[in-house]
């Protein structure tokens, strides 16, 4: 398989970021970070959750954040939807995309969302009915694709399973999510095949966490087995408040540094998001995790 000439990348430093950071980033400072990573040439940007802000405070106010956001063509805005109370509250928002979270982990699920698997796959069932319903685009996520916190290994016929259980309720794309970032390049490639054996290649995307430095070569292996699309944070930012030792995602400067020397298209500016993960640097009061912030200092 050659690799795709041309990647989306799918933003998700508001979200999966600032989700995990122990300072709550006030809504004004979001909508700046969101506003610098579109003019970064970011198209899709994943901006809050509507999930209950007793479990992740951090993500309340993500009303605010979205109403503050003007609708702008070629543009998508997708926030995180757990239930139907979040749905309702993202509609009345104006959101115009949802993402729904599933785990491939029955542990994980449970600490993540408050119920099994099987639970979480029949509630997202009546969120994606009533949303495509409404015309509003879902996502679906499968978290724990290659290693679960909490019960280490997990079966790649579970992985399969939950996507295309996700897949069949209308999610227009599957991303594979390794939350605690212990993939490795041969085992990513194994998944994303597996996975792309019930779900096409063109409607699955790859979320790798960066813990043990692995997620460029994980996602160089899913480039080469025909993956289009790559969720990635600037800064590096990112975690799970429920995967422990889970650390930042894959920094999308990093991420557009790699593609740029391969002569990859992504429409994403170096320079946008290098100033764009300083922007949220300097709001949480630390410099971006990125390889590509420390080889340009200054
Ligand atoms: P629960 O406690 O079982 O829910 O939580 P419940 O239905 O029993 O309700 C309990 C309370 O929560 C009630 O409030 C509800 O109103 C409220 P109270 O009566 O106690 O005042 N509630 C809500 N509030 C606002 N919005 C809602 C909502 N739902 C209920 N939507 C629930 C179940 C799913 C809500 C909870 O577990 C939750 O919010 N979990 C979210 C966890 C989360 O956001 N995790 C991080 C994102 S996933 C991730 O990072 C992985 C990913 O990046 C991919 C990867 O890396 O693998 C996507
Ligand atoms: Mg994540």
């Amino acid at each position: 398989m050659t690799i795709s000439q041309q990647i989306r990348i799918v933003e998700v430093g508001p979200r999966d970021g600032l989700q995990n950071e122990a300072l709550t980033v006030p809504p004004a400072t979001r909508v700046a970070f969101i506003d610098a990573l579109l003019a970064a040439g970011l198209a899709t940007i994943e901006i809050g959750s509507f999930v209950s802000p007793k479990w992740v405070p951090q993500m309340a106010d993500t009303d605010i954040v979205l109403a503050a956001l003007p609708p702008r063509p070629g543009v998508s805005f997708p926030v995180l939807v757990p239930n139907m109370q979040g749905l309702a509250a993202a509609q009345a928002a104006g959101a115009q995309e949802i993402a729904v979270f599933g785990a491939a982990s029955e542990s994980f699920s449970r600490r993540n969302t408050n119920c099994s698997i099987a639970e979480g796959l029949e509630r997202f069932r009546p969120v994606c009915s009533a949303a495509l319903a409404a015309g509003i685009r879902v996502r679906g996520y499968v978290s724990c694709v290659l290693g679960c916190p909490y019960e280490g290994e997990v079966p790649m016929a579970k992985v399969v399973e939950v996507s295309a259980a996700l897949a069949a309720m209308g999610c227009y794309e599957i991303s594979l999510g390794d939350t605690i970032g212990v993939g490795t390049p041969l085992k990513a490639r194994a998944m994303l095949e597996a996975v792309a054996s019930a779900v096409p290649m063109p409607r699955l995307a790859v979320h790798f966490h960066d813990t043990y430095g692995q997620a460029l070569a994980n996602i160089l292996a899913c480039l080469e087995a025909g993956v289009g699309v790559i969720d990635a944070a600037a800064g590096g930012l990112g975690g799970c408040p429920y995967a422990k030792g889970a650390s930042g995602n894959v920094a999308t400067e990093d991420l557009v540094y790699m593609l740029d020397g391969m002569g990859v298209a992504s429409g994403v500016s170096l320079a946008g998001v290098l100033a764009a993960a300083r922007l949220i640097g300097t709001a949480l009061g630390k410099a971006p995790g990125s390889r590509l912030s420390r080889a340009r200092q200054g």
